[in-house]
């Protein structure tokens, strides 16, 4: 996608293949920053810091971060410290270890001294298939928006709630590629942001990505869709997610629960955008077995921004005394899914539709 009209992808190798660079995200709207990540250090601390975020994103960072720490000791030893150590950065995103675990299978059975070269080989096979997995999302997914056109005959609303834009991936997006796909194909569509909190990766990343390619949208408060959905001002949902289970159980960031169960009440279509990677065939019941992440009341209790000043700066919402929960993620029970938009087609959430994705 473009930033300014230039081309970027979220990761890339340098020209010498010496290190690999990233766009930082905790400083965006306001500030583009690119950053190096040298060795798996710096990758490690990039996902867990959340400078890359989004699941797919946070899969092909951590298959980077095999391929830097091989270079420097590529032992069985070190294959195993780094794969252990990247799979803690963060816990509900299952691309993180579908990433790891592909990078461990293919280099623990070569010998040490080609486990580099395959290793960056490999982290670069696995960011190209990405993008071309979501462009794929993006064809089916678009198919959707076109035939809701095609039906109202005038601008498509469809709700989105975090960012699964393509900077929560390596290009395009997962819940945002249908976005692009029909708005290239002219079809009209306005996009409702919700924002987000407590990181509002919706007010930051999804409404900068979308205004940088020209898509018409509004930001609203997280608790803004449902009232939106009774008036008829939504004509469907589509937001990506971290982990779905074998059965069509979806997590996503938290709060898209609510938004499902708005969706639910009020006829609207709620779609899930997915690469399978994103399947996790080993669990079942999603409100059970998927570990949601906690994170620091910090990001409850403060918040960041643009000053009139140009500085940004961070301040406290909350009183002195008050503590607050951060709860990073929630699960969407199947039954409220209308069906999983994934690079082989549009599924139902269900065990049984979705074999065909095994
Ligand atoms: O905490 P984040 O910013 O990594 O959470 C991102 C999301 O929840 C996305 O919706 C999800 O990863 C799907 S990304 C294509």
């Amino acid at each position: 996608m473009k930033i300014n009209g230039t081309p970027f992808r979220t990761i890339w190798s340098t020209a010498d293949n010496s290190a690999v660079e990233i766009i930082d995200q905790t400083k965006l709207p306001h500030v583009f920053a690119t950053q190096r990540l040298e060795n798996m250090r710096d990758a490690e601390r990039a996902i867990r810091d959340m400078q890359v975020r989004g699941a797919p994103l946070i899969g092909v960072t951590a298959a980077y971060g095999v391929a830097l720490s091989m270079r420097d000791h590529a032992s069985d030893a070190a294959l195993k410290a780094t794969c252990d150590k990247l799979l803690l950065a963060r816990p509900t995103a299952v691309n993180l270890r579908w990433g790891v675990e592909k990078m461990r299978a293919l280099l623990a059975p070569l010998p040490v001294s080609e486990r580099a070269a395959a290793a960056w080989q490999e982290a670069a096979r696995i960011a190209d298939q990405d993008v071309a997995i979501n462009a794929s999302i993006g064809r089916h997914g678009g198919e959707l928006i076109r035939a809701i056109y095609e039906k109202k005959k005038s601008t498509v609303n469809i709700l989105t709630h975090c960012n699964a834009g393509w900077l929560a991936t390596v290009d395009w997006g997962t819940a945002l590629a249908p976005v692009y796909n029909a708005f290239d194909a002219g079809i009209p569509l306005h996009v409702w942001v919700d924002e987000t909190r407590p990181r509002n990766q919706g007010a930051s990343l999804t409404a900068w990505e979308l205004g940088q390619h020209g898509v018409p949208h509004t930001v609203i408060a997280d608790n803004t869709g449902g009232h939106l959905m009774q008036h008829g001002m939504v004509d469907m949902v589509i937001v990506g997610t971290d982990r779905v289970t074998a059965r069509g159980d979806v997590c996503n960031k938290i709060g898209t629960y609510l938004k499902a169960l708005a969706a639910f009440d009020n006829g609207v279509p709620f779609y899930v955008a997915l690469p399978t990677p994103t399947i996790d065939w080993t669990l079942q019941d999603g409100v059970k077995e998927i570990p949601i992440e906690q994170r620091a009341e910090a990001e409850v209790t403060h918040i960041s921004g643009l000053c009139d000043d140009g500085q940004v700066r961070t301040m406290q919402l909350t009183p002195n005394n008050s503590r607050a929960a951060n709860y990073g993620f929630d699960v969407t029970p199947a039954r409220l899914v209308t069906a999983l938009i994934t690079e082989r087609g549009v599924v139902k959430a269900d065990a049984e539709a979705m074999r065909v994705l095994r």
